[in-house]
């Protein structure tokens, strides 16, 4: 395997964007029937095409491939897109529940399994410590 992390070794590595689709489906198939992940499902909409197109062509770019998520719907700021949402431990937790479910049911290297679990849980954090603050300068 090339080393993940560099150029889009790692885009290559989930298989490009066939392979980002079959995970974000798999994701939002879990977002969806996982108990745990309830709460976090109903705050989205209703139907989660939109979101599961944006995932699949933000991580596109996140790992290094094509950016065709700036080309579609412009510049985006993780933290800034969930900052309206009360993200606490659950509901990180919640998340990384079902991208571990959809990652598990990739073809994908063990090794890059790994890697991409311990690399998204970053931005995950990041989101959740963006919320906190942003609720602790805007309490109620
Ligand atoms: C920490 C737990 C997370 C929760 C609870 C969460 C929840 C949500 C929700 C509810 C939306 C829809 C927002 C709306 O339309 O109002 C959304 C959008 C999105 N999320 Fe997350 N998310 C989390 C983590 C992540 C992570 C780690 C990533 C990627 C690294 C991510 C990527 C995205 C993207 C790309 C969108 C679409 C943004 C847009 O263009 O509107 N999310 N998320």
């Amino acid at each position: 395997m090339a080393v993940v992390g560099s150029g889009d070794a790692s885009y290559r590595a989930a298989g490009g964007e066939e392979g980002l689709v079959r995970l974000c489906t798999a994701f939002y198939v879990a977002m969806d029937t996982l108990p745990e992940a309830a709460g976090i499902r109903a705050m989205h909409e209703a139907d989660l095409s939109l979101s599961r197109e944006k995932l699949t062509v933000f991580l596109a770019a996140w790992l290094g491939g094509p950016n065709r998520y700036r080309e579609r719907f412009g510049p985006i700021s993780i933290p800034g897109v969930h900052a309206h949402l009360a993200i606490d431990e659950d509901e990180r937790d919640a998340w990384m529940l079902c991208m571990r479910h959809a990652v598990a049911d990739q073809p994908w290297a063990p090794e890059f399994k790994a890697y991409f679990l311990a690399a998204i849980a970053f931005p995950a954090e990041r989101i959740r410590v963006t919320s906190v603050a942003r609720r602790q300068r805007e309490p109620g």
